[in-house]
């Protein structure tokens, strides 16, 4: 490959005007992308372009087909956008481009990984950082990968199987006990590991998903031996109105059954850091946990893909995910040596990912992230009094969090037709672009499920949320004579 050293400077000159320009455009800009045509394939050159001439034609791409998600009306899934520290770190840690396996690789990145991991602990007040081991993915579904493989290697010593080497041939299936709440990430990663989708019993008590404790509790109490001990799935944050699983209840079951916890708070690890008293006893038993999967991609508004899980016993970590080649370093013995992420965590080279973490906690502080945190819970509930003032929709639960499930439901429209109007309202508001906008089905109903986790969020872009979706509901009943 011949590679032309001298662009490097004009290349990354050209990469921070781009990044600039989309960046002081994302508060205006249209959310979704500009055009809607996939481009047409285009042949592999046979002479390269240069690196300049490459990186105008993937910005003019990003132009026209880029989502604005990192902006403040993107209100899907859970998308924080990144703050100017974790930007800033994260396009360092590519131009240092650095192998975070162990520190052989990389000592920056195994010391800002130790770091990052004490100050999240911190942050979310879990107790001792020498009582957890850290370990940074991809995503929150890679965190509960890595604390189901935990837990998968802790359930086949107590059937007197290292599953690691072993394999899961020949044991009875695992018992994985949730409520409705529960998020499909847990549901692949129990596929991920082995352990199979169906290993997974839901005990839930109305149609919002709440865990039917009772219930589960007494098929903790009745679990064959053969088959148990169990595994207990929480969730600190689910994605339709921001719910909390009762997990200090969940805790206590476990303790008393010998059950182990695997809690994912992919974002609602988060409101850990709110001053709210009544937000904080919601998180209460997720410091009980054996696994705890979260995101930084989410509140802690890191670029995209940055989550970590934190796991009680490093030996089931090390077990699991241990790899052995001649030239690669040793697994340390004890748990004061340092962290060979290669040894813990599923992937064997990895980027640098604790310094956009390490950087924006170093940036805000603890009590930076507590404030954006509990300014987006103020904005959710502003919000919900938004939606209880305008005619023609309907709060279908109140914020717990960060999320607010409302649907058009105005007077002269059968029950019968709500669905179809909000399937068809949600449609027009992404044609428009001007907010980005998930719907669910919660409740048997479809609904809007707004997120609000990006730092650059106002109440103004509520505003637009709000006024989008009405415009919408109007136009499709002006549009459909049945909707009238
Ligand atoms: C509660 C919950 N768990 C897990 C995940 C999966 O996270 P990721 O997309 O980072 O893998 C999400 C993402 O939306 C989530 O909301």
């Amino acid at each position: 490959m011949t590679v032309d050293g001298s662009e490097m400077n004009e290349v990354l000159r050209a990469a921070l005007a781009a990044s600039v320009q989309w960046l002081d455009g994302l508060a205006d800009r249209q959310v979704t992308p500009r055009s809607s045509a996939i481009p047409g394939q285009v042949p592999l050159p046979e002479v390269g372009i240069g690196a300049s001439a490459a990186f105008q034609e993937l910005a003019s791409r990003a132009q026209e087909r880029a989502m604005a998600s990192a902006g403040p009306r993107y209100f899907h899934y859970v998308v924080g956008g990144a703050t100017p520290a974790a930007l800033g770190a994260d396009w360092f840690a590519s131009a240092l481009d650095q192998v975070a396996s162990s520190a052989q690789g990389s000592p920056l990145a195994i010391d800002l990984e130790e770091l990052a991991t004490g100050w999240l602990i911190e942050l979310f007040g879990l107790g001792a950082p020498e009582d957890w081991t850290g370990q940074f993915t991809t995503g929150a579904t890679m965190a509960s990968f890595v604390g189901l493989s935990a837990a998968r290697q802790w359930w086949g010593m107590a059937h007197g199987v290292d599953v690691a080497e072993e394999g899961l041939a020949g044991l009875p299936r695992p018992v994985v006990l949730t409520g409705g709440y529960v998020h499909a990430s847990v549901v692949k990663s129990l596929a991920m590991v082995g352990m199979g989708r169906r290993s997974i019993e839901r005990f839930t008590a109305d149609n919002r998903g709440a865990v039917d404790l009772a219930r589960l509790g007494a098929r903790l109490q009745s679990m064959p031996k053969e088959q148990g001990p169990a595994i207990v799935v929480a969730t600190a944050g689910e994605v339709n109105a921001g719910r909390f699983d009762p997990i200090d209840a969940l805790a206590d079951l476990c303790e008393a059954h010998g059950a182990w916890l695997h809690v994912d708070g992919a974002f609602g690890l988060f409101a850990r850091a709110s001053a709210d008293p009544g937000v904080q006893a919601r998180c209460r038993g997720i410091e009980r946990a054996q696994s705890i999967a979260s995101d930084a991609h989410k509140w802690l508004n890191v670029p995209y893909d940055c989550g970590f899980a934190f796991v009680r016993e490093r030996s089931l970590l090390a077990k699991s995910f241990r790899m052995v080649a001649d030239y690669l370093p040793k697994a340390p013995k004890g748990s004061a040596t340092r962290r060979v992420p290669a040894n813990l965590g599923p992937e064997c080279s990895r980027r640098a990912r604790a310094l956009p973490i390490f950087a924006t906690l170093l940036a805000s502080g603890r009590a930076g992230v507590a404030a954006m945190v509990d300014e987006h819970l103020r904005l959710a509930k502003v919000l919900a009094a938004k939606i209880v003032a305008q005619d023609g929709l309907e709060l279908v639960d109140e914020p717990h969090l960060n999320v607010v499930p409302f649907r058009l439901a105005p007077t002269g429209v059968r029950k019968r037709d709500l669905d179809a109007l909000n399937e068809a309202a949600a449609a027009l508001v992404l044609a428009g672009g001007d907010v980005y906008v998930g719907t669910t089905r919660y409740r048997s109903r479809v609904v809007f499920r707004p997120a609000i986790s990006n730092w650059r969020t106002t109440e103004a872009d509520l505003d637009h949320l709000v006024a989008a979706i009405v415009d919408a509901g109007q136009q499709c009943r002006n549009e459909s004579p049945e909707l009238r």
